[in-house]
């Protein structure tokens, strides 16, 4: 306080006042500046996505953003948060304000499939300040020592199935079933098909057909999600996974054909792969939950399948998973 007015008194009045102007100068400038939202211009993939693609922002104070589109119209959507996916078009900016209540790094893409690499538009807001930081769960896979690529593939015969397994008709048998296999711990680790393979070796059910034995596996499956799960599951499939793996699972997206040829140009297993067909029972009847969900976040490192660990929660990815599941069985009547 005292060496402050000692300041003022040896100015001279009229310096005084300027200096007191270029203060208050000072002050609009900082306030209109920090009005000023940064802007984005987006443009497809190939024209560079999110530019710029790294923004830097500070806890508790509101990120201004307007977002422009340079050619088609595109979405922004932020990972791991509940802001609503915000969509805009040329001509038309938008501007929207975030605020973040824990430091960490944020990931945001795009959900519009405006080009073949759409999957590629990303970028990161790196948002300081106190808190704790955003906890970054160990993946299952990982924590398990699970091999992504190794652990999927499967010698076994094709499983073919003459109808598609339902989850009411197996509920008939819920007594046969061992308990073991309504714990979580035992669905993240088994595939449809050991479980089938586990069921066909109870002597309960020895006399039931194969195909009833697999409407039992559906029952199985069916215990370990419910209906909001799957709900929310189909929505950011439609959302996120339709424009390559087709609103029915068939991989069948709008992308498919493409993805398709270049594979076959390339003939290159680690290159651009066509899009998992969900509804051939050979995908998902052989693949235990912790690998899909594995697959989902890791990506599929080059092949075309994007990466979604730092975009979905670990609710979301179960939700997923659950999701993916239902192109394979039917759980009519067990969740309506
Ligand atoms: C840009 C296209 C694209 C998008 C978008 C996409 N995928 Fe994929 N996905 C692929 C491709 C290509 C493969 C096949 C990779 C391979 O053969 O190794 C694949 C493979 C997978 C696999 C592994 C299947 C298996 O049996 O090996 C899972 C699981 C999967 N996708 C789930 C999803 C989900 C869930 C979404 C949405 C959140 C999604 N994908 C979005 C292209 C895509």
């Amino acid at each position: 306080m005292m060496t402050r007015r000692f300041f003022i008194w040896t100015l001279q009045p009229r310096s005084a006042l300027a200096l007191a102007c270029f203060s208050l100068i000072g002050l609009i400038a900082a306030v209109s500046f920090s009005r000023q939202p940064t802007t984005i211009h987006v443009r497809i993939a190939e024209d560079g996505g999110f530019m710029p693609d790294s923004i830097k922002a500070h806890v508790g104070e509101p990120l201004r953003l307007r977002l422009i589109s340079d050619d088609v119209e595109h979405t922004f959507a932020l990972g791991q948060s509940p802001v609503r996916p915000v969509t805009f078009k040329p001509g038309e900016p938008v501007n929207i304000t975030l605020s973040f209540d824990k430091p960490g790094t944020y990931t945001f893409y795009t959900t519009t499939p405006s080009s073949l690499n759409f999957w590629r538009m990303r970028g990161v807001i790196e948002v300081s300040g106190d808190g704790e930081a955003q906890a970054a769960d160990i993946p299952l896979y990982v924590h398990l020592g699970l091999e992504l690529d190794k652990e999927h593939e499967s010698d076994e015969e094709h499983v073919e199935l003459a109808n598609q397994p339902s989850a009411e008709r197996g509920a008939v048998f819920v007594n046969q079933i061992p308990a073991t296999m309504l714990t979580s711990d035992y669905y993240v680790l088994h595939s449809p098909m050991e479980t089938f393979d586990e069921l066909r070796g109870e002597p309960a059910l020895q006399m039931l057909s194969d195909l009833v034995v697999w409407d039992v596996v559906a029952y199985v499956w069916a215990q370990h999600t419910t209906s909001a799960a799957l709900i929310a599951g189909e929505k950011l499939y439609q959302v996120n996974c339709a424009a390559c793996h087709g609103e029915n699972g068939a991989g069948d997206g709008q992308f498919a054909d493409e993805m398709k040829a270049i594979a076959e140009k390339n003939n290159d297993e680690h290159g651009i792969q066509a899009p998992t067909d969900f509804t051939d029972a050979e995908h998902l009847l052989e693949a235990k939950p912790a690998i899909l969900q594995g697959l989902l976040l890791r990506g599929g490192m080059g092949t075309g399948m994007p990466m979604w660990g730092t975009i979905f929660t670990d609710e979301e990815t179960w939700d997923l998973v659950a999701f993916l599941y239902s192109f394979q069985f039917k759980y009519q009547g067990v969740h309506q």
